[in-house]
């Protein structure tokens, strides 16, 4: 099939050359001139494990193109697929301009009947939204091309994104057209072999599936980050409170570690965007609202404990930071625990040696070259000279450090771990102050 993908960030990047890989004729767009022509070139601008050999490979082949010529775009798909950023607008909301744009350039250059796919997490009435903008422009055109607007949301997991996308838990599409219908299912047969992964419904459901998984995962997080509060104040171990749940197979044990609270690209914002919604409607969602709390007082969590441990005193110390991404396996720092410890350190005059195995790229860009911010090249290194060491990411080469190499680097032997990555006991054995999450062991009581 043809198909043509706006916007080529991790979610049209990804389900492109997933669609292109399998034989799909497609053509990207963005208005990042400077991205289409990286990527012209075989350079991928994120990390994303698998990504870079397939996008270099279906590029090469010419199952994959980039464009920063919409109307070429719209001209090539049967199917055009909306991936733009929806970022939250002032008051929470999802700012749907860049979806709206799209739409509008969608229906400026179409001349034959188009399928198209809102495949960005939108709030439910989207592609009442989408449809209208189409029909005011087809009109103003003078133009009677019959169109369908289909809700896909994707629900891909940064860092293993190429994986979700080709082996999908579920193909979630929301639709009432029979046509739109059987041209969904032939566009996702290569990924439907093994059983029926399709779930049709109307529109506004699927709009509302995406918001309701991603709330739903945010709420298992800071469910389990208000049970590390409590057991921290009751001097319970959450780690063992965490496989005692887990093991009750209603609860199961994903999504159920207890931390220093969630970022990224997504959950952040769709819950800030549902609870808009919500109150848009005139309804309180009392829930989402604590989901929301919980997790911006668990960010504060990482710099409390430090401030604890430094009685307020944190002007002129050098602190060691390992991960800024908001997960392992990406390079996404997006609403990062680390960025928000990070910024209050400089706040309080202290200074930060990190050290990230894919995000240190990213870092300098959102910040720049500053005093008070040192990228360095290994774990190690950022343990030269510093007070304190921080772990806010759970990349895997975190998980078994020299400890001998630990105490001796730091001036002060303490270590802050937003991940539960050691054993209370044995840090103190070796003479740290360690401060995990929810740890009965550990000393922090912020
Ligand atoms: N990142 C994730 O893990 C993830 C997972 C599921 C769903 N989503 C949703 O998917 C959507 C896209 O997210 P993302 O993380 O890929 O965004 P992103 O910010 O990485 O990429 C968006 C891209 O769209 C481009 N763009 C903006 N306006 C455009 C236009 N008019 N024409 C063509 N391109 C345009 C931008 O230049 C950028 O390259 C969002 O709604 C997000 O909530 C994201």
């Amino acid at each position: 099939m043809k198909v043509t993908v706006f916007g080529i960030g991790y979610v049209g990047l990804v389900q492109a050359a997933v669609l292109a890989s399998v034989g799909h004729d497609v053509v990207c767009v963005d208005i990042d001139a400077s991205k289409v022509e990286e990527l012209k070139k075989g350079n991928i601008p994120i990390y994303e494990p698998g990504l870079t050999p397939l996008v270099q490979e279906t590029y090469k082949n010419g199952q994959l193109n980039f464009t920063i010529d919409a109307k070429l775009g719209v001209t090539h798909g049967e199917v055009q697929f909306i991936a733009v950023g929806t970022p939250p607008d002032e008051d929470g909301s999802a700012d749907l301009k860049y979806v709206l744009a799209v739409a509008e350039t969608i229906a400026t250059h179409m001349n034959e009947p188009k399928i198209i796919i809102d495949k960005s997490t939108v709030p439910v009435g989207t592609a009442d939204k989408v449809s209208a903008k189409i029909s005011a422009v087809l009109s103003s055109r003078n133009e009677n091309i019959t169109f369908n607007v289909v809700s896909n949301p994707e629900f891909l997991k940064e860092g293993a994104a190429v994986s979700d996308c080709m082996k999908p838990d579920r193909i979630v599409v929301g639709t009432s057209n029979e046509h739109a219908r059987d041209v969904m299912r032939e566009l996702y047969a290569p990924f439907n072999r093994n059983h029926d992964r399709m779930i049709f419904m109307d529109v506004r459901s699927a709009e509302l599936t995406k918001y309701a998984a991603n709330c739903m995962l945010a709420t298992k997080i800071s469910f389990m980050n208000e049970m590390s509060n409590l057991a921290e104040l009751l001097g319970a171990d959450i780690e063992a409170v965490r496989h005692g749940i887990g093991s009750d197979s209603r609860i199961g044990y994903q999504f159920i570690y207890p931390g220093c609270g969630y970022g990224g690209s997504c959950f952040p914002k769709d819950v800030q965007a549902l609870v808009r919604t919500a109150h848009g409607i005139d309804y309180k969602p009392a829930l989402l609202e604590a989901v929301e709390s919980v997790n911006y007082a668990q960010k504060q969590k990482l710099f409390n404990n430090l401030n604890t441990y430094f009685k307020g005193n944190l002007a002129g110390k050098i602190i060691a930071v390992w991960g800024l991404s908001f997960k392992p396996q990406t390079d996404d720092m997006r609403e990062a625990s680390a960025m928000v410890l990070m910024e209050s350190l400089w706040q309080a005059g202290a200074k930060v040696q990190a050290y990230d195995p894919e995000a240190m790229e990213e870092c300098q860009r959102i910040y720049g070259v500053r005093d008070d911010l040192a990228l360095v090249g290994t774990k190690e290194s950022a343990l030269n000279g510093a007070d304190a060491l921080v772990i806010c990411t759970e990349w895997s080469q975190f998980r078994a450090p020299d400890f001998e190499l630990i105490s001796q680097s730091l001036n002060h032997k303490i270590i802050v771990d937003g991940r539960n990555l050691y054993d209370p006991k044995l840090l103190k054995q070796r003479g740290f102050a360690y401060y995990g999450i929810g740890r009965g062991d550990s000393v922090s009581k912020s």
